[in-house]
């Protein structure tokens, strides 16, 4: 069957989505709640481990409706078997698309290039839980024979963000004794600034990437290596010391990395979407096998919610259409992601490589320039750090800025205080951010603080808030493994269908390679003693102020 790749805003449902937005508009999603008493419970859903309510954002279930009908529309379920199928989704670099494949526990489920590759899953995953046993037992010793207490992951991007988010979010989990660090800038201070710290004799360190062809992640490895070596001394060591976790054997052999030391992955494993494969090993590591495959069963308990929900329930959907009718209907540009929870504080971090890099995109799967937006600007910080920087912004700025709360009811500190202060300050803000002050309350207010009245006439404008401004509530009962797993599969799920339903190819990246190309020509010229004329004057100069004052 051939699927359809059709522009959203040429279907019936998104000229009918564009009534209903006309028709609410206008309206104030408080007074939709004065509408409908029940409508909390009908824009929320509570399953096993989180509640999330898609109430405070102005939708009804009109809203959900229409969006439904634009997933008909546009083929959206055929468009996501065919991802379920291994079939070619990732047009652009001929490969499939099967993240969901790694943490699936049903045999012969998934097919790449027509092969069952259930066994090759299996086998690695066998391959790294028979390694962190070793490492955690003491079987797998450093060179002086000391147990590996520290584990440093080399890796940028999909090879970094979602194993150093995951570890972070974890941290209550840490094995005793074990302490990870993540590097990943070019920047040599990123590494050294962790080499200070640690004993050769007990570090693992862990090349990741999946091209192993990668600039900063390369150049990290050989300086890791170079030091490693000034203590071990006898490059025979390295084999106790350095992993790598990679597509490419080539490469990784040429490294000095022998082949047993390496964890394979497939192509059909995008970057951003890859700590569920081989590349979640430092996340093994630091937590411990039988956690990391609790994360993978969270995750395959969002896929089947994925797979099987209708859309009109379907929590990844959802998702998906309030940001579409958010980025295409009120035109907002950014989108706030604010987990209230400091161990989630990478959380926005994983997000934008995960959703920028997916759906930033302006050619469509036709090859025409799309003439509509695609992803917003993810971005976000830990609550309530947030709330002392920008949340004037989100409160009072020109811009509306639809944002996702995410916190745990129970944290594994058990101070009430602090955790209550928290949860207080999460419910204020979401409500704060629908209901905003309206004039007569702020004069009011001055009046019963004894303010003159030519003070409150002065004052008022600058103490009105408008409200009005959209948030998802997702509230766990606690993050742990298996709940970790589910919230990044959420989010993963809902990129993909925000980027079928954009028709967009969510799979590639071309937009990281220019940049790429064009340091790969500078570089040599940062190094001549030649004049720089070959780029723009604004870059010439640059360069050029560059050679004068460098050491
Ligand atoms: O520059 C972007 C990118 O290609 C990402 O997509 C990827 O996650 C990252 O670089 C790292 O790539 P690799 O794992 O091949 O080193």
């Amino acid at each position: 069957m051939v699927l359809k790749n059709i522009n959203p805003t040429t279907t019936n449902a998104w000229k009918a989505l564009q009534t209903h937005y006309q028709s609410l508009v206008q309206e104030r999603t408080e007074s939709l709640f004065e509408k409908d008493p029940d409508r909390a419970n009908k824009l929320s859903i509570t399953n096993k481990h989180f509640k999330i309510d898609f109430s405070k954002n102005k939708i009804t279930p009109e809203t959900i409706r229409l969006f439904s009908a634009l997933a008909e529309e546009c083929d959206l379920k055929q468009n996501i078997q065919a991802v379920l199928d291994g079939k070619l989704v990732n047009e652009t670099e001929r490969r499939s698309v099967l993240h969901m494949a790694l943490r699936n526990t049903v045999a012969n489920k998934y097919k790449a290039n027509g092969q069952v590759i259930h066994e090759d899953i299996l086998a690695v995953k066998k391959q790294m839980q028979t390694f962190c046993n070793a490492v955690h037992e003491g079987k797998h010793l450093g060179y002086t024979n000391k147990k590996i207490t520290t584990i440093v992951n080399i890796g940028i991007g999909g090879s970094d963000l979602g194993p150093l988010m995951v570890a972070e979010a974890l941290k209550p989990y840490w094995i005793k004794g074990i302490t990870g660090y993540f590097v990943s800038n070019i920047d040599e201070a990123h590494l050294q600034e962790v080499l200070q710290k640690i004993n050769p004799e007990e570090t693992l360190f862990i090349i990741a990437s999946k091209t192993f062809t990668t600039q900063e992640t390369i150049t990290n490895a050989l300086t890791a290596r170079s030091w490693f070596l000034k203590y071990a001394k006898d490059e025979i060591h390295i084999k106790q010391h350095f992993i790598a976790l990679s597509t490419n054997a080539k490469a990784v052999s040429s490294f000095g990395i022998a082949t047993e030391n390496m964890f394979q992955f497939w192509d059909w494993v995008g970057g951003r979407y890859s700590l569920w494969s081989a590349i979640g090993m430092s996340i093994a590591l630091i937590i411990g096998y039988k956690h990391f495959e609790e994360l993978l069963q969270g995750a395959e308990q969002m896929d089947t919610h994925f797979i099987e929900t209708p859309f009109e329930k379907n929590i990844p959907f959802l998702l998906a259409a309030i940001g579409i009718w958010h980025r295409n209907f009120f035109s907002y540009e950014a989108h706030c992601i604010m987990p209230y929870n400091q161990y989630l504080q990478k959380f926005p971090a994983y997000l934008q490589q995960a959703d920028m890099e997916s759906n930033g995109k302006t050619i469509d799967r036709n090859q025409q320039p799309v003439n509509y937006a695609t992803a917003p600007i993810i971005w976000g910080d830990a609550g309530t750090n947030g709330q002392h920087s920008f949340f004037q912004l989100l409160h009072q700025g020109s811009s509306i800025i639809p944002t996702d709360f995410i916190a745990a009811v129970n944290t594994s500190h058990h101070n009430k205080d602090h955790q209550e202060k928290l949860l207080a300050n999460f419910f204020a803000q979401t409500a704060a951010l629908m209901k905003g002050k309206k004039k007569e309350q702020v004069e009011e207010e001055l009046r019963q603080m004894n303010t003159p009245p030519e003070q409150i006439k002065f004052l008022t404008p600058y103490k009105i808030f408008d409200g009005d401004r959209p948030t998802t509530s997702i509230l766990f009962q606690d993050i742990n493994p298996t709940t970790l797993g589910e919230l990044i599969a959420l989010y993963e799920h809902k990129i993909l269908v925000q980027g079928l339903l954009w028709n967009v190819f969510s799979f590639d990246q071309f937009g990281v390679e220019l940049g790429k190309e064009m340091c790969g020509k500078i570089l040599p010229d940062l190094q001549s003693l030649l004049p720089t004329s070959t780029y723009d004057s604004s870059t010439n100069s640059l360069i050029t102020y560059y050679k004068q004052y460098k050491n």
